[in-house]
């Protein structure tokens, strides 16, 4: 069901933005200009970490950056990094899991036929390090849940194998599977919005977020568990006051512990990124959630 909610989108907009050049200089342009259409379901789950350029220009107040607290990334420093585009429109971020594999959110509105470049710093520029692929098949997990938003995890298939360099690389899932303890200090990046909220992020930005206890998380003070912050999610940001966090378009990027993709960018609540009482929550990569991937991305 969930499925062929993304499949039948995505082939509306590819329809709808099929002679648009969105590698062009205008991309940023082309961005606002993009008339993406929003199902009903996404104006109700607005915490939902995903770039929608219509819906955000009104949902995001001015001091809602991209990464927020960020800086830019040194370009092409962080190789595994995918940018989900669909027509004109950056999406979401994603991982390269293997050389035809990505790993994104599932509330991410992507689907077959949509691009996926490789190689990215600014998405605007035609940068010689970029290789782009065509999605062939996308396998959203079973249970994803977009009321609890449980389960917020995808692999994308591409219609063939990236090149690996030092542009481009694959990025290490976790072997073990201990929860990421409070305390802990990850990294997190992609091409969310810019400082005024109203333009995507040219270029990759990444920040540092520390992981907070799940417990505080779910407490009153914090999102007092609406929703719940349960042992398959991870809750980092806003320790000692501090704004460090991901904000809408940074969806399905990872969170980085000890070089480690631990977790996937999945919400925050709406209109508060960077609120220290409402940290990121990222889902977790649970030994459950390794050998799903692992069972859809190898018997292909
Ligand atoms: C999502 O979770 C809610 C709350 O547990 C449940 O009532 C609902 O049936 C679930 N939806 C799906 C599609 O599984
Ligand atoms: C917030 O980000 C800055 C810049 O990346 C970093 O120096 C700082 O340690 C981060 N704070 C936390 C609590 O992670």
């Amino acid at each position: 069901m969930g499925l062929l909610f993304v499949l039948s989108f995505s082939a509306a907009l590819l329809f709808l933005g099929a002679h648009r050049d969105f590698l062009g200089s205008n991309w940023l342009l082309l961005q606002r200009d993009a008339k993406t259409p929003l199902s009903r379901q996404q104006q109700q789950q607005q915490w939902w970490r995903l770039q929608e350029v219509d819906f955000l220009e009104e949902a995001i107040p001015g001091h809602c950056a991209d990464i927020i607290a960020g800086d830019p990334s040194v370009p092409h420093s962080r190789p595994f990094m995918a940018a989900l585009i669909r027509g004109n429109s950056f999406m979401c971020g994603g991982t390269l899991i293997r050389r035809n594999w990505v790993l994104t959110a599932a509330h991410c509105e992507i689907g077959k036929g949509d691009t996926v470049i490789l190689g990215v710093h600014s998405l605007s520029n035609p940068e010689r390090e970029k290789q782009t692929f065509q999605i062939t098949n996308v396998y959203m997990h079973p249970k994803f849940n977009r009321t609890t938003m449980e389960n917020d995890i995808m692999v994308l298939q591409l219609n063939r194998n990236a090149k690996l360099n030092r542009f481009v690389q694959t990025i290490r899932l976790p072997r073990t599977y201990e929860d990421v303890r409070a305390g802990t200090q990850c990294l997190v990046a992609g091409w969310g919005l810019t400082e005024n909220g109203r333009e995507v992020s040219d270029t990759l930005h990444e920040v540092s977020v520390t992981v907070t206890d799940r417990r505080i998380c779910n407490d009153k003070e914090h999102y007092n568990s609406k929703p719940a912050v349960t042992m398959n999610m991870v809750c980092a940001g806003g320790i000692n006051n501090q704004r460090n966090d991901t904000c809408n378009g940074d969806s399905g990027g990872p969170l980085i512990c000890r070089g480690i993709q631990r977790g996937i960018t999945s919400f925050g609540e709406p209109k508060k990124c960077g609120y220290p009482q409402f940290p990121g929550v990222y889902t977790r990569l649970t030994k459950d959630y390794v050998e799903w991937v692992k069972k859809e991305t190898e018997r292909r």
